[in-house]
């Protein structure tokens, strides 16, 4: 069973595709993690994200994918999605995800483009949602709790610039597959969105 998860920033996709993913013992990829590693090896390389060529040559990065934690910052987020449009970094990173889709016995992946893209022939999709506000709020207290000192107001005026990126591009833009189940986690606990998308993937498998 392949099951694709996809949704904006901070709208609980991630906690929801590890859940599914111990639910039915499947292996999961946080596909977000792969443009993170890109734009991260940008930033090391002192590169310019908006050059594709200067993108695209930071793609052999897999020492940086331990770096989990520095990986998950806003910067490197930010950055992710100015690299992230670039048709050439979008292919560059296409065959590793869908070999992860692939491997026998299924795979969960989660991101933007997993069930329009990646994986459209996906035993079940979601599309996970949540109001920028209630996001940015999610976002914040995470900071926090990490020690990261910033207010409200920048942490939305970050989500909705990546929002705005990731649903503008014309390459892959962020958007609900239109078989897509559409989960909004606004005022949900994460054990009812779990308990949700699991209703949901049953309804669909
Ligand atoms: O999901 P996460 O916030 O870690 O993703 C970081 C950035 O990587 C997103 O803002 C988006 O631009 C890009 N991304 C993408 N396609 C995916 C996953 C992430 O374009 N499948």
């Amino acid at each position: 069973m392949i099951i694709a998860v996809d949704g904006p920033a901070a709208s609980g996709k991630g906690t929801i595709a590890r859940a599914l993913a111990r639910h039915y013992h499947l292996p999961h990829l946080d596909t977000g993690l792969l443009y993170r590693a890109v734009a991260a090896t940008v930033l090391r390389e002192d590169l310019k994200p908006e050059r594709e060529a200067d993108a695209v040559a930071s793609c052999g990065f897999d020492d940086l994918l331990l770096a989990d934690e520095y990986l998950r910052t806003d910067e490197v987020g930010q950055v992710a999605s100015v690299v992230s449009a670039h048709p050439l970094v979008r292919a560059a990173l296409l065959q590793r995800q869908k070999r992860f889709a692939l491997q026998p016995g299924g795979a969960i992946l989660d991101g933007r483009d997993i069930g329009t893209v990646i994986a459209p022939n996906a035993d079940a999709k979601l599309f996970v949602k949540a109001t920028p506000t209630i996001r940015a709020q999610r976002r914040h207290a995470e900071l926090k709790k990490h020690g990261v000192m910033v207010s409200l107001n920048k942490v939305l005026a970050d989500i909705r610039a990546r929002d705005e990126r990731d649903t503008k591009r014309s390459e892959a833009p962020l958007l609900a597959a239109p078989d897509a189940a559409v989960l909004d986690t606004s005022f949900l606990s994460i054990e009812s969105a779990v308990q949700k998308a699991i209703e949901f993937v049953e309804k669909q498998r």
